[in-house]
């Protein structure tokens, strides 16, 4: 009997043709398995493609929910935005795409995994990385790694072996969406020059036409999980599909990044994640109510470590499941309301509340309420500064327009 590979179907050009072209090289069968992360399409149209184009036997699964629970509110809990740009929607989802490869190719007896990357981004890396960390018995196949074809040979390949060519492939833009974000590449875009166009943008509408009145949104957070909007309780995944809708609708989560991939290629992203760009500001800002100040100054390194090892592909690696204990550990008192005013392409975060919150009227007032003793900071300070002024008694030099008064010529 012939091996099994399980392909990671997205029902696009590469990789209906991946399906045909494993068949011919490796004389395997083919598993497709398609994931639904929320990007709005057929799956069951794509399963019958896949096995319109010869695959053996062709699967959907809805990951929606741990796509949201398991991988993107973790990385929410974590600050995690790499570059201080990308909210990270396809190197979040990949860890969990090659988990569900592995667990599948396990349950069928496959002997092997295959993508859809070239061998020119971080999408491979993650695949691979993730398979040797999960079952490094399994080989990994990338035919469009291995294959070397231009876009025209792909179609050429396509056409000849009857494999529809959507009408799509049209289209310059290499897109990756899920319920986190959409990424955006190719066509003008490669150009950093180019404004991107319009067009690209098809979650969010222009900051310029979007309403003329703000909207306020209210999110709720329960250890830094929001687990309500605008008062109202639900699961992550209707909360992101439904702040994406309302955040996108006043042009919120528009990203253009030049960004630095894992192989070392300057590459212009631009991105659309209107209910990541809300979630995360709204979480920073119930932070700093929540945590204490040297919390907030050591969480922010590690949230760039962290982001760092979700955009190289390390999910399952030890250092991903130290940095993540850490977080859970801040997220203990991350409890509250924050409210975000949405106006003409940026969320601003306008207010929050906790009922965890370290922010003291009395302490902060200038009011009759004021409970600070002023008089404290008199000693705190000699105390504070004492070092400043015994290094300064010997070390420094004394100011030139100072010394120029002590020596009687007054400026
Ligand atoms: N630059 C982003 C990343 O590395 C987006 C990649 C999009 N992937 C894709 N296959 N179109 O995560």
């Amino acid at each position: 009997m012939k091996d099994k590979v399980v392909l990671a179907y997205s029902g696009g050009l590469d990789t209906s043709v991946a399906i045909r072209w494993i068949g011919e090289k490796y004389q395997m069968k083919v598993i497709a398995l398609s994931i639904d992360l929320g990007a709005e399409k057929d799956y069951e149209g794509i399963r019958q493609k896949a096995l319109k184009v010869g695959a053996a036997k062709a699967l959907v699964v809805d990951a929606k929910d741990t796509f949201i629970n398991d991988y993107v509110f973790p990385a929410l809990q974590a600050d995690a935005i790499y570059e201080g740009q990308y909210t990270l929607a396809t190197a979040l989802a990949r860890p969990l795409i090659a988990k569900l490869l592995v667990q599948t190719a396990l349950k069928n007896k496959a002997t092997a995994v295959a993508h859809g990357c070239t061998g020119k981004g971080n999408d491979q890396v993650r695949f691979d990385v993730s398979v040797l960390a999960l079952a490094p018995q399994l080989d990994v196949i990338a035919p469009a790694r291995e294959w070397g074809f231009t876009r025209e040979e792909t179609i050429e390949y396509a056409k000849r072996y009857g494999i529809p060519v959507p009408v799509t492939v049209k289209s310059p833009y290499s897109i990756d969406e899920n319920l986190w974000g959409k990424s955006i590449e190719c066509g003008i875009l490669e150009d950093p020059w180019a404004e991107p166009p319009e067009e690209v943008f098809t979650w969010t509408k222009s900051p310029q036409k979007a309403p003329n009145k703000p909207q306020y949104v209210e999110i709720g957070f329960e250890q830094g999980i929001p687990v309500s909007l605008d008062g109202k309780t639900m699961g992550g995944v209707e909360l992101v599909e439904k702040l994406n809708v309302i955040a996108g609708e006043h042009g919120v989560g528009r990203i253009d990044h030049l960004e630095n991939r894992l192989v070392g290629i300057k590459s212009r992203e631009v991105y659309e994640a209107p209910a990541a760009t809300v979630l995360l500001a709204a979480h920073l800002a119930l932070e700093q109510m929540t945590l204490g100040k040297d919390q907030l100054r050591f969480k922010a390194r590690v949230a760039q470590e962290y982001a760092d090892i979700v955009y190289n592909g390390l999910w399952f690696s030890a250092m991903h499941d130290d940095l993540t204990a850490y977080v859970k550990s801040t997220q203990t008192h991350v409890d509250g309301t924050v409210r975000v005013k949405l106006f003409k392409g940026k969320a601003t975060v306008v207010g929050r509340k906790s009922p965890k919150s370290l922010y003291s009227y009395k302490l902060a007032t200038y009011d009759k309420e004021d409970k600070f003793d002023q008089s404290a900071s008199v000693g705190f300070i000699q105390i504070f500064g004492l070092p400043v002024k015994t290094q300064a008694q010997v070390q420094r030099k004394l100011d030139k327009s100072l010394r120029k008064i002590e020596e009687g010529e007054f400026v």
